[in-house]
C-alpha cells in the first residue's frame, strides 16, 4: 500500500501530469489543476529567476568587497573545498546548498508518500511560528528547536526526521547557520514539489538553548477558528494569511504516532497545489468514526482527512471567502502563499539585506 502510494507520488512528480495519465491514478473527482496551469505559474516565476540573479550579483559583489562587513557569516573554520577560513558565502553557494537538498529529496524516496518535502516544510513552518511580535522571541532566527525543552514540545514531534534528513547537508556546507537551512530546506521542497518560487534570504544566526521558547505557541489542531486567530495574530498574520499559509496542508499527512491525527489531506501529498482548498468545499466531510482524536473525513473514499482546524476554515465566514478564492484559482493561491511564506520565514529576523535582494533559486530539471 505504501509502496503503490510512492508509486503513484513519483509518477505525478515524474510524469506530465497529462489528462490521460491522471484518471489512473485518480477519479476525475479528484483532478489535479492543469498541467498547463501549473507549468504557466511556473514559467512565470521564472523569468523573475533571472531578474533576481541579476540584480543580486550586484549586491554580493559589494558585499565581497565588503570582506565580509560581518552581515553575513563570517566563517570560522572553512568550507568543504574552500580553503580560506573568511569565506562569504555567495548567492551561487547557497543554490550549490539548494541543489544539495533537492537531489537528496530526489535520491531519499523509501519515506512516507514518497518524499521527505512536506515535513521539511513543515520543519520551517514550525522554526519560524513560534515568534511573538510583541515580544520579539521566537521565529527561524536561532535554530532553537535543536535543543530540549523545545524539540520535545508536543507540537515538534516527527520533526527530528526532517532535522536529521538535512544532517548531510549542514555537514557538506558548514559554513550555513541551521536557521538558514531549515528556511532554505522549506523554500527547496515548496519548489521541488511542484509549489511556486519561494525568494529566500540568508541572515538568521543559530542561538543556544536559552533562547528556545515557551512551550504552546504553535496552533493545536483540536481547536477552533479563535485559536487560529489568537495563534497567528501573535505573529503578526491576518485573515487571508492565515488562510493561505494553512493551504501547505496539501502536502503531506498526519502520524498518529506523531500528532495523534492519521492520513493525507488530498490524493498528491507530495504536490503543491490548491487541492486542499477544493476538496474542503468541493466535498462532504464527515466526524470519522475511531478511538483517535476528533478528525474528519470525506465522505466519498474516506481515506482522507481533515483537521478540526481546517474545517474551521469553511465554517468561519471570514475564513471561507479566502478558501473559495484559492479552490476556484491556483495561481491566486500560489501569488499569496508565496508571499506569505517568505514573511514567515522571515519573521523576527535581523536581516541587513533588503528585500528586493532576495535570492531566487533555480528548480531542479
Ligand atoms: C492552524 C494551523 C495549523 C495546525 C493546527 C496544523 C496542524 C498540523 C498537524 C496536526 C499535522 C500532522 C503532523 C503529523 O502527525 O505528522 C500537520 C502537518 C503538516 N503541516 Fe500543519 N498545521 C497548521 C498550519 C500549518 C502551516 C501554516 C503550514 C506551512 C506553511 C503547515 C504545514 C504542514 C505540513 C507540510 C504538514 C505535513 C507534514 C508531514 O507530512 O510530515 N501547517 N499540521
Amino acid at each position: 500500500m505504501a509502496s503503490a502510494a510512492r508509486s503513484v507520488s513519483r509518477a505525478l512528480r515524474s510524469t506530465p501530469a497529462t489528462s490521460a495519465f491522471r484518471p489512473a491514478v485518480r477519479s476525475s473527482r479528484f483532478a489535479l489543476p492543469s498541467q498547463g496551469f501549473r507549468a504557466a505559474s511556473r514559467r512565470g516565476y521564472a523569468s523573475e529567476a533571472d531578474a533576481g540573479k541579476k540584480s543580486n550579483t550586484f549586491l554580493w559583489a559589494g558585499l565581497a568587497v565588503a570582506g565580509g562587513a560581518g552581515a553575513y557569516f563570517y566563517l570560522k573554520g572553512g568550507d568543504a573545498g574552500v580553503s580560506s577560513k573568511d569565506f562569504v558565502p555567495t548567492q551561487a553557494d547557497y543554490q550549490k546548498v539548494y541543489d544539495a537538498i533537492a537531489k537528496r529529496l530526489a535520491d531519499e524516496t523509501d519515506y512516507d508518500d514518497g518524499s521527505y518535502g512536506p515535513v521539511l516544510v513543515r520543519l520551517a513552518w514550525h522554526a519560524s511560528g513560534t515568534y511573538d511580535k510583541e515580544t520579539g522571541t521566537g521565529g527561524s532566527n536561532g535554530a532553537t528547536m535543536r535543543f530540549d525543552p523545545e524539540s520535545g514540545h508536543g507540537a515538534n514531534a516527527g520533526l527530528k526526521t526532517a532535522r536529521d534528513f538535512l544532517e548531510p547537508i549542514k555537514a557538506q556546507f558548514p559554513w550555513i547557520t541551521y536557521s538558514d537551512l531549515w528556511t532554505l530546506a522549506g523554500s527547496c521542497a515548496i519548489q521541488e514539489l511542484g509549489g511556486p518560487v519561494i525568494p529566500w534570504r540568508p541572515g538568521r544566526e543559530d542561538r543556544d538553548v536559552s533562547a528556545c521558547t515557551p512551550d504552546g505557541r504553535l496552533p493545536d489542531a483540536s481547536k477552533d477558528q479563535r485559536h487560529i486567530r489568537d495563534v497567528f495574530y501573535r505573529m503578526g498574520f491576518n485573515d487571508q494569511e492565515m488562510v493561505a499559509l494553512i493551504g501547505a496542508h496539501a502536502l503531506g499527512r498526519a502520524h498518529t504516532d506523531r500528532s495523534g491525527f492519521d492520513g493525507p489531506w488530498d490524493f498528491s501529498p507530495t504536490v503543491f497545489s490548491n487541492e486542499f482548498f477544493r476538496l474542503l468545499v468541493d466535498e462532504k466531510w464527515q466526524q470519522k468514526k475511531w478511538s483517535g482524536p476528533t478528525q474528519f473525513t470525506d465522505k466519498t473514499t474516506q481515506t482522507l482527512m481533515m483537521l478540526p482546524t481546517d474545517i474551521a476554515l469553511v465554517k468561519d465566514k471570514e475564513f471561507k471567502k479566502h478558501v473559495d478564492r484559492y479552490a476556484k484559482d491556483n495561481d491566486v493561491f500560489f501569488k499569496e502563499f508565496t508571499d506569505v511564506y517568505v514573511k514567515l520565514l522571515e519573521l523576527g529576523v535581523p536581516f541587513t539585506s533588503k528585500a528586493e535582494d532576495r535570492y531566487v533559486f533555480k528548480t531542479s530539471e
